[in-house]
This record gives C-alpha cells, sequence and structure tokens, in this order.
C-alpha cells in the first residue's frame, strides 16, 4: 500500500454459499482524491465489495486496507473509529422511515461534536439547499420521491466530510434528467468537501458520467480499469461487449 493509496484490496475472496465465490483474486487500489466508479453486471458483487471496503463485510481471505489500517484484524472499537471517516449510501435508501428528513440527516452527525446544535442544523440546511430540498427538511421519507430519497441519503452520506464516500447504485430509477442532476449535485458537493468518492453501477453512462476511471468488476475480479478508451484498448471482447452493446445477455443471479 502507497501513502497515497486510500483502498487497497489483495487477494479478496468472499463467497456466501460454499463453491459460489462472489469475489475472488480481487485486486484494487484507490487513491486520495480520486473518483472510481466501479461498474459490473446485476449480481457480480457490486455491493458486496462495497461492504467489504466499509469493513461490514468480512471477506474470507485477503488483505482489505482501508485509510492506511488493515481492517481485517481491526479491534471493534478501531473500527468504529475508521468508519466515523467514511459514508455511505446504500443501495435501499437505508433512511429511518420514522424520522423526519433533518433528523435522519442529524442522526450522522451525532459524533461531530465540534458543532453546536444550531451549527448542526445549518449545516444540514446549506447542504439541503445544495440538493434542492430545502423545503422538504420536516417531511418523513414517505412523503418524498425515489429520487428525493436518494438525495437525502448522499447528504447523509457526505455531511460528515468523510475521507472516503461509497455510494451504491447512486441513480438507480430515476429518470435520465434526473440522474444527470443528481451526478452532477453530488459532483458539486464531492468536489466542495475534497472527499474520495467510489460510486458503483450497474448502468454504464452513469458509470463514466460519474468518474472518468471505471473499473470493471467480472466474475468477482477487477477485470480492467481505466478512462472508456482505456478500457476499449484493451481489447478484451467481453470488455468491448459490455461497454459498446447495449442490449446485454448477462446472467444475472
Ligand atoms: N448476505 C448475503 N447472503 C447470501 N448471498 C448474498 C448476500 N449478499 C449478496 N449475496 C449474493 O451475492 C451476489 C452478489 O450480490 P451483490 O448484491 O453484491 O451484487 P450487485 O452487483 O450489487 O447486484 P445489483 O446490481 O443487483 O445491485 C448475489 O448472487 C447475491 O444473491
Ligand atoms: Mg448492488
Amino acid at each position: 500500500m502507497q501513502a497515497s493509496d486510500i483502498v487497497s484490496l489483495h487477494n479478496v475472496h468472499h463467497a456466501f454459499l460454499p463453491n459460489k465465490p462472489i469475489l475472488q483474486e480481487l485486486d484494487l487500489k484507490i487513491q486520495k482524491g480520486d473518483s472510481l466508479t466501479i461498474l459490473g453486471p446485476g449480481g457480480s458483487g457490486k455491493s458486496t465489495l462495497l461492504k467489504v471496503i466499509l469493513g461490514i463485510i468480512k471477506p474470507q481471505s485477503g488483505t482489505v486496507q482501508v485509510l492506511g489500517k488493515t481492517i481485517n484484524n481491526l479491534k471493534d472499537h478501531e473500527k468504529s473509529e475508521l468508519f466515523k471517516k467514511m459514508g455511505m449510501a446504500f443501495q435501499q435508501g437505508a433512511l429511518f422511515d420514522f424520522m423526519t428528513v433533518k433528523e435522519n440527516i442529524l442522526f450522522a452527525m451525532e459524533n461531530m461534536t465540534q458543532f453546536s446544535k444550531f451549527e448542526q442544523e445549518d449545516k444540514v440546511k446549506q447542504f439541503l439547499s445544495q440538493v434542492l430540498l430545502a423545503h422538504a427538511a420536516d417531511k418523513i421519507p414517505s412523503e418524498l420521491s425515489g429520487g428525493m430519497r436518494r438525495r437525502v441519503g448522499f447528504i447523509r452520506a457526505l455531511i460528515t466530510n468523510p475521507e472516503l464516500a461509497l455510494l451504491d447504485e447512486p441513480t438507480a430509477g430515476l429518470d435520465p434528467v434526473t440522474t444527470t442532476i443528481v451526478i452532477d449535485m453530488i459532483h458539486n458537493i464531492g468536489r466542495s468537501i475534497g472527499t474520495t468518492m467510489v460510486s458503483v453501477t450497474s448502468n454504464i453512462d452513469v458509470a463514466f458520467r460519474f468518474a472518468d476511471n471505471v473499473a470493471i468488476l467480472k466474475d468477482g475480479r477487477i477485470v480492467g480499469k481505466g478512462t472508456k478508451e482505456e478500457l476499449l484498448s484493451l481489447n478484451d471482447p467481453w470488455i468491448t461487449n459490455f461497454l459498446t452493446i447495449r442490449k446485454h445477455n448477462f446472467d444475472i443471479s
């Protein structure tokens, strides 16, 4: 692991069922300040990979280093210290239904004790207005559209100024116009707080709009990483097919 690597995975292997590996021989390095998208078909293990980086899934073998720590053998309190430096927007949103939007975000800020309650609320207002949701602070999640809930999820992941932000399928289920707006909003916030951002998606257009640097996950391995041109120049038939043919015919597990 080099000093500038914020994430370094080496030879990671994980299976939920015997003889059905989801991640295998997986190597991935992410440098500080990078914005990287992991692109792969449905069921290829993208969410599992993010949970491995976050430390909530312990892989069966391999080395996982995040923010300078080898997380395989961290004690619980060391893990929770590391956790505080990361922000995660889960695929399913994972907002508390019984809390308002504001309360959901304040909940994520409970460790930001350097801010008074008043300052925290002010910060929530600022972030919500950046994603055009200032009016929704007192609504509960069931009163929001899917796109609005997602934006709240991003705010909750990013408001703590994490060193590393992990975003699972940031735009799934959104129409193309909302997708573009949401990606631009995330970029603006990410740039303003200077976080390293890793997103995962199965949507090729979203992947390259999100980041210049895209890593392709296939059969549990990263099979290529780079710009679209770099990936195409690998002359790997599967990658070329995946990136250029719109109608896919993949195994979806
Ligand atoms: N907790 C679990 N227990 C058992 N199997 C699981 C678990 N989590 C994921 N899997 C299996 O691992 C495989 C990869 O799942 P994962 O959710 O990581 O894929 P994904 O690439 O994120 O898919 P999608 O594009 O649909 O979000 C799937 O076959 C899934 O059924
Ligand atoms: Mg997923």
